[in-house]
């Protein structure tokens, strides 16, 4: 997996999120990246250092270095590209819950459009003498792709057409990302994923949701008929495939990564009710009794597929983790972690936050 990198500062936004804590363990730990790793989170509800905690005690103030900061605050990014004067960005901050951005979308299109426009502001005006040794990498999602029905994919040539208030500000931030590409010249790939599953993801998102609730032996709340279909990645997967394009993507380009493992709803929460009660010692059946069909998301897309033959075939990316044992890693996780799980649902953390890191 080692890919020589020349990025010698890789700012990352959101890493204390899902996906960025698990990228930039990644770096560290998997890829042993070395040169200096800048995280930029507001600590939003998803955001917790928690995520990175062993990581800062083993790299911080060397490699690694974390700023509590807003990137809707352009003072404050600007700040932070002449401190640091890093080469590459990696975009994952975001407000990323489709169901939080059905109920209050305002922070969807501050943080997610806003946010994405100064960031690319900051690298307008400190990477201006030399973009093409520079690149700004923007994570997306396959959800700008709109919805399928039985069958298709979403290629990279497939028109946007965004249904909910997340898809609609993802896709206007990956507007914004390429037009900055054509415009001004700068060095760009954006990489629009399918949905991530594994260790470290807020418990509002399916997999994880459905775990906890099991544990509690609490409802399994399946929206509609369960026959939504999903691709599932697992996280680590999609952390190589944005190493992979962030290094040997070629400028101005997208790419789509996938799991190409295709899920509808019910029978994945089924499986995962087989998989939970083995590891609880509980009957085989024992928590399907929990699955509770409620109330359909509005506008909830039907299918989501990707088709990932560009980033194979272009850049060597493979999948390396079966769906079911990465379900099972993902269970034991979450098994094993009984104090972060206690935290964040009981909201500690945020109080924990506000004590100890300032904001700006
Ligand atoms: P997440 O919600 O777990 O984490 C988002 C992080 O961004 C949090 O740490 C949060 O504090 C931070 N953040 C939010 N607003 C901010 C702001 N204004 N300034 C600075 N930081 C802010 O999200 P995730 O699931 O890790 O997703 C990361 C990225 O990947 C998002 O851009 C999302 O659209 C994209 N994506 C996610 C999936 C998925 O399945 N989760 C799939 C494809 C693409
Ligand atoms: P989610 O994890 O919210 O991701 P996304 O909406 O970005 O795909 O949801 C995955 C699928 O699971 C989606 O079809 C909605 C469905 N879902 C439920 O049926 N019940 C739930 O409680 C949640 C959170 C999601």
């Amino acid at each position: 997996m080692h890919i020589r990198s020349n990025y010698k500062a890789i700012l990352v936004t959101g890493g204390c999120g899902f996906i960025g804590s698990n990228f930039i363990r990644f770096l560290l730990e998997k890829v042993r990246y070395d040169g200096k790793i800048i995280n930029i989170d507001k600590l939003t509800y998803a955001g917790n250092p928690e995520n990175l905690k062993d990581i800062d005690e083993r790299f911080g103030g060397t490699q690694y270095f974390f700023e509590r900061a807003d990137i809707c605050n352009f003072d404050a990014m600007d700040d932070i590209f002449r401190k640091y004067q890093p080469d590459c960005v990696v975009h994952f901050a975001a407000e990323s819950h489709v169901d939080r951005s059905i109920h209050g979308p305002k922070e969807f299109i501050n943080t997610n459009i806003v946010g994405t426009f100064n960031l690319l502001e900051c690298c307008r005006k400190w990477w201006e003498d030399d973009y093409q040794s520079k690149r700004f990498h923007h994570v997306s999602t396959d959800e700008v792709y709109g919805t399928l029905g039985e069958t298709g994919y979403f290629y990279e040539t497939t028109p946007y057409n965004p249904r909910s208030p997340y898809s609609a500000s993802k896709a206007s931030s990956d507007h914004l990302v390429s037009a900055y590409h054509h415009t001004y010249g700068l060095n760009v790939t954006i990489s629009n994923c399918s949905n991530n599953y594994g260790p470290y993801q807020f418990p509002e998102k399916l997999i994880p949701l459905m775990i906890l609730n099991m544990l509690e032996e609490r409802p399994l709340p399946i929206y509609g008929d369960g026959k939504n279909v999903r691709d599932w990645l697992y996280v680590e997967d999609h952390c190589y495939g944005v190493w992979l394009v962030l290094n040997k993507g070629k400028n101005g380009s997208t790419y789509n990564i996938g799991g190409e493992n295709e899920w509808c709803n019910i029978d994945l929460v089924n499986m995962l009710c087989e998989i939970v009660a083995i590891k609880t010692n509980k009957e085989r059946n024992y928590y399907k009794n929990l699955i509770t069909f409620v109330k359909d998301r509005p506008g909830h897309d039907r299918r989501y597929a990707i088709n990932c033959d560009k980033i194979k075939s272009e850049l060597g990316f493979i999948q390396t983790v079966d769906f079911e044992k990465g379900l099972q890693k993902t269970v034991d996780w979450y098994l094993h972690n009984a104090e972060w799980v206690a935290r964040v649902k009981s909201g500690a953390y945020l109080q924990w936050i506000e004590k100890n890191y300032a904001k700006r």
